[in-house]
Parts: structure tokens; C-alpha cells; sequence
């Protein structure tokens, strides 16, 4: 396949980047069929950014404290999106709400990684939450995104056992570990053509799926 056929990602972040490092990597090793048009963060000294300057990627700042409302701010994020006309638009610790236009203006091509087993614990302190209810199992949920935060339809889930004495850093780190592994192998799906929004429904290779659990799915189409 030529470059030009490949599908177009943009990344949106906010801060470390450690997701968009993984899904980088990915999309050099072959593992992810596309290619990075853009990496856009909200905030200029995201440590991202560095990164994606590194491995050679477009990089644009949009940075919400100078636009005197959210939707001006989600207007420009847009535009700006739409000037590398991606076929799918992928959140990864990007630290802002959207709002239902911007939202809508992407729907099925947005998607999101959140730190734990939706719809268990949405919004920030997942890790710290999940410890404090003594879950056995927390883990990293990969949706698409709709206009209520955190809530759009699942795509897949990784577990993670919460062991005896861990700690939110402990936590964080094992459920960051298999995110790293989680959201590049979704964004392959989707490239591919196997995951797509129909209908507010997530399907599975035009059905509905028959779970969402990440290894399982893994063994279905791998
Ligand atoms: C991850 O925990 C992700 O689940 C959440 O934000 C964090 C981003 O981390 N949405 P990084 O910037 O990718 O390292």
C-alpha cells in the first residue's frame, strides 16, 4: 500500500504522552496501517509535543486560555483538525471537554483512552477511587466519543488484578502498561475496518460486539 492510501490519525493531547509515544511506534513497526498527520496539544509545554518534534510529526498548539469561550476554542481546534483531513481523530490524554458540536462534527472518527473499566469511575482519580473501593480488577477502556463525558459506546477494555499493597502509582502504571498495548491495537482495528460507529452502537466487523474484553477480542482478531 502506498503512503497515499493510507488512513490519516490525529493525536490531541495535553500533557506526557506516553499513549501517542506507543502509538507512534506502532505506526512505525507496521502494527498500525496509517499515518500521523498531526499532533495537536492544548498545552504548549506538553512533554508530548517534544516527541512528536522528535519522530518528525506536524505539531500544532491550540491553546484554550487564549480564546475567551469553549466554543470559539472548539471552533479553532476544528479548523485546525480539518486542515489534515484525518479519517480518525484520537484523544490521548487530551485534558479538555468538547463541546456536542465539535463532538458531533466528528462523530464515529473520535475516539478516546480512559484509565479505567467504564463505566466504572469516569472523570479524573480513577486509580485512587478503584483502590479506595478494594476492586479486584480495574483497568483501561478505549470508546468512542459522544457528547456526555466519559459514556460513549465501548470498544474494548484491559484488565488489570489489583494486587495487595499496590499503590495509585503502582496501579497507574500496570493499567499505563497495557493502555500502551490497548489503544495502538484498537486504532489498527478501526484503520482496518474491522470497528466502526453505526447507529450509536460500536460494531465489531458490522455486528454487534460479542465482548469487550481485550483479550478475548484479541484472540478473535489477531
Ligand atoms: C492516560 O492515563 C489516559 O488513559 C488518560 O490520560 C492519560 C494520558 O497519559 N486519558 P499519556 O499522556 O498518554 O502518557
Amino acid at each position: 500500500m502506498t503512503e497515499r492510501c493510507l488512513p490519516t490519525i490525529v493525536v490531541l493531547i495535553s500533557g506526557r504522552g506516553s499513549n501517542l509515544q506507543a502509538i507512534c511506534e506502532a505506526v512505525m513497526y507496521g502494527a498500525i496501517h496509517a499515518r500521523i498527520g498531526a499532533v495537536i496539544s492544548n498545552q504548549p509545554e506538553a512533554a508530548g509535543l517534544e516527541f512528536a518534534r522528535g519522530a518528525g510529526i506536524t505539531t500544532e498548539i491550540i491553546d484554550h486560555r487564549t480564546f475567551s469561550s469553549r466554543p470559539d476554542f472548539d471552533a479553532a481546534l476544528a479548523a485546525t483538525i480539518d486542515r489534515f483531513t484525518p479519517d480518525l481523530v484520537v484523544l490521548a490524554g487530551f485534558m479538555r471537554i468538547l463541546g456536542a458540536v465539535f463532538v458531533q462534527r466528528y462523530l464515529g472518527r473520535l475516539i478516546n483512552i480512559h484509565p479505567s473499566l467504564l463505566p466504572h469511575y469516569p472523570g479524573l482519580n480513577t486509580h485512587q477511587q478503584a483502590l479506595a473501593d478494594g476492586v479486584a480488577q480495574h483497568g483501561a477502556t478505549v470508546h468512542y466519543v459522544t457528547a456526555e463525558v466519559d459514556t460513549g459506546p465501548i470498544i474494548a477494555q484491559a484488565s488489570v488484578a489489583v494486587e495487595p499493597g499496590d499503590t495509585t502509582e503502582s496501579l497507574a502504571e500496570r493499567v499505563l502498561s497495557r493502555e500502551h498495548v490497548l489503544y495502538p491495537t484498537v486504532i489498527e482495528w478501526i484503520c482496518r475496518g474491522d470497528v466502526c460507529l453505526d447507529e450509536g452502537r460500536a460494531l465489531l466487523r458490522k455486528e454487534p460486539f460479542p465482548t469487550t474484553d481485550f483479550d478475548e477480542l484479541m484472540q478473535l482478531l489477531c
